[in-house]
């Protein structure tokens, strides 16, 4: 793929837009994966990073209950990071209803088959057990509306949304041919390269399997979830060797949170066999907690004031359905609508 730049042709920085589903704490992977790409974003584009209760909903909708405060546990996340709410937008997709009404219009123009086919929702289905609604199935043209709304042209997202993106730019073609305008911009994923962080026990780390070390957690929580954590399964006693590239979670945990030479040295005495699995791991832990300490120190002061994180989204908010309601009216006009 190629690099992207951060101009758009009128100069402006270009618009980036990305959103997670409101699930609550988030975890290792969220922040090695996207929130440390979204703080790198930020300063360069014009960002817009959204949480998607809405799409919550699709799959959760009969636990409505928890979703409020999934929401606003994922934001104190997402500042505690560094996301920096004067940098980029930062609101709940739910609080900006020109959404809901571009949706709408978008699915008019969506044949049945092209969602049919879409991959990930045929494994959300299987996965979870559940029925296929309505909502569900229109997953992805709630995803390009909320792309649209703000006229993205980046999309920060991981390999398993591409085929929703595909989507997305097929219903922007559809949609301006309709209209002959070239209104809507064809938007774009842009990778992260980030590696996937594994979950403790070697699956996909995710809150539900739990196998994830929290941003949140303690100090002493990450050193005791990392004490389960597997290692290379041939190395039974303190004495044998061990061999780091069969080491699918400390190892490469690794290769992410620790610096060159403390890789190769942990490498080294693995092969060695003069570092045990239970030394190796501690290390691990103090270095993960290092680098997680200015987090969880703003986290910790955040959370107790969630009476200003609210107010900082509600002010937020208003800056992005100022943008909304500006599409929202030029579509409307395209498609003949009101009067
Ligand atoms: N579907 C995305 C996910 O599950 C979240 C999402 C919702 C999103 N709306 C978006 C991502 C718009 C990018 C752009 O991860
Ligand atoms: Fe993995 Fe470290 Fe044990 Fe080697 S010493 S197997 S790298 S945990």
């Amino acid at each position: 793929m190629t690099e992207p730049t951060a101009q758009s042709t009128d100069t402006q920085p270009k618009r980036v837009m990305s959103g997670m589903r409101a699930t609550g704490q988030l975890h290792l992977g969220h922040w090695v994966g996207v929130l440390k790409n979204w703080v790198a974003l930020q300063s360069q584009y014009n960002c817009y990073f959204m949480v998607a209760d809405w799409h919550s909903l699709t799959t959760h909708y009969t636990d409505p209950g928890n979703i409020r405060q999934h929401c606003l546990e994922m934001v104190l996340d997402w500042l505690s990071a560094g996301i920096n709410p004067e940098h980029a937008h930062l609101y709940k997709q739910s609080e900006i209803p020109e959404i809901a009404e571009l949706h709408l219009l978008l699915s008019m123009m969506t044949p049945q088959k092209w969602l049919d086919t879409a991959p990930t929702l045929k494994d959300m289905i299987s996965n979870l057990g559940i029925e296929a609604t309505h909502g569900l199935l229109g997953y992805p043209v709630l995803q390009t509306a909320d792309i649209l709304i703000v006229k993205g042209e980046l999309v920060p997202v991981g390999k398993d949304q591409l085929a929703h993106l595909e989507l997305s730019r097929d219903i922007v073609t559809r949609f301006n041919h309709v209209t002959q305008s070239e209104f809507f911009p064809s938007p774009q994923a842009m990778l992260t390269e980030a590696p996937a962080l594994p979950g403790l026990d070697g699956r996909k780390m995710s809150k539900s399997l739990n196998n994830s070390i929290l941003l949140c957690d303690t100090d002493s929580q990450t050193t005791k979830k990392l004490k389960q954590a597997i290692t290379d399964p041939a190395r039974i006693k303190r004495e044998d060797p061990g061999t780091p590239e069969n080491c699918e979670v400390v190892y490469k945990y690794y290769q992410v949170f620790a610096p060159p030479e403390e890789q190769q040295l942990a490498a080294e005495e693995c092969r060695s066999a003069v570092r045990g699995c239970a030394d190796c791991k501690l290390r691990l832990a103090d270095m993960i907690n290092a680098q997680l300490a200015p987090l969880r120190e703003k986290r910790t002061v955040l959370a107790q004031d969630t009476g200003a994180v609210k107010n900082l989204l509600n002010n937020n908010v208003e800056r992005t359905r100022h943008e909304a309601i500006k599409t929202i009216r030029k579509v409307r006009k395209l498609l003949k609508l009101g009067s």
